[in-house]
């Protein structure tokens, strides 16, 4: 029998044997929730933010509709499944600043589900899209309505989401070229390169986060 030939992916070493077909299995890693969250709080958020001349009404609609998605997301990451759990993604002290060390270094690891600086950055845009909507919120009340401190306070929290939101779409284009997969079209149809078997990597080249959803 012919011994097998060993290649790279973007993800590990992986043996081949001759007449072998490659075969880029494709997992489920974002559920529909996640998908429809993620595009419709981009969407509301880009809309409202760039976009001066919308009416009041809309503007406040759309400010409460990504304070619910919000809501409804942070339910999610307890109940879901998978890679939507926050237990998946969110890293400790320490495993953020391993892959932050490897990312400068150029030798971070794929992941299967958010990486650790995308963790952070998402907790970041949760957090700031809840501080928008509150002070949006607290302009329509009796003890702020033409505040300065707060209107302030609320454009200040808006530019700095789409300065985040800049940093945010580089980062997952950058993700992408670095491990030829594209990210954004991932949220889109929620399927990603499944890992190789564990087995087929070698101990350096292991992927964190190898399970996922039954497709
Ligand atoms: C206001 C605009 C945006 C906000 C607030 C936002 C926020 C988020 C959040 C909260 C997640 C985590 C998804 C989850 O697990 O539920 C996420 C992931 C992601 N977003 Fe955005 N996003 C925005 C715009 C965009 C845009 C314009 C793109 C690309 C064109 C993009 C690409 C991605 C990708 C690729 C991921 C997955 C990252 C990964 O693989 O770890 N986002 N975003
Ligand atoms: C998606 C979240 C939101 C974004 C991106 C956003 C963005 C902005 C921006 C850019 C402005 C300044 C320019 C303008 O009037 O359009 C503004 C003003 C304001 N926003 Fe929001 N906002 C959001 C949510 C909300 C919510 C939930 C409310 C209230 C329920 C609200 C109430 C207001 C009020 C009262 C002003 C001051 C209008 C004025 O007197 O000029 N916003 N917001």
């Amino acid at each position: 029998m012919n011994s097998p030939a060993t290649y790279t992916t973007g993800s590990g070493a992986v043996h081949a044997y001759p007449g072998d077909r490659p075969v880029t299995r494709q997992v489920l890693v974002w559920d529909r929730f996640v998908r429809f969250f993620h595009w419709s709080l981009a969407a509301s958020i880009l809309l409202v933010a760039l976009n001066s001349n919308l009416p009041q009404w809309l503007h406040e609609g759309l400010g409460y509709f990504t304070l619910a998605l919000v809501a409804a997301r942070l339910l999610w990451g307890f109940v879901g499944r998978g890679h939507a759990r926050f237990a998946d993604f969110v890293p400790g002290p320490r495993r953020l600043i391993n892959y932050l060390r490897d990312l400068l270094h150029g030798r971070e690891q794929r992941h299967l589900g958010h990486n650790p600086a995308a963790a952070l950055m998402i907790l970041f845009l949760l957090a700031m899209v809840a501080a928008i909507g509150v002070t949006g919120w607290l302009l329509t009340t009796d003890a702020y309505w033409g505040d300065e401190t707060m209107e302030t306070l609320h454009l200040t929290l808006v530019n700095t989401t789409l300065l985040a939101v800049a940093i945010h779409v580089g980062a997952a284009i950058y993700e992408s070229l670095r491990h030829k997969e594209n990210l954004i079209l991932a949220m889109f149809t929620g399927k990603k390169r499944a890992n190789p078997p564990s087995h087929t990597l070698s101990r350096n080249t292991k992927d964190r986060s190898e399970s996922f959803l039954a497709p």
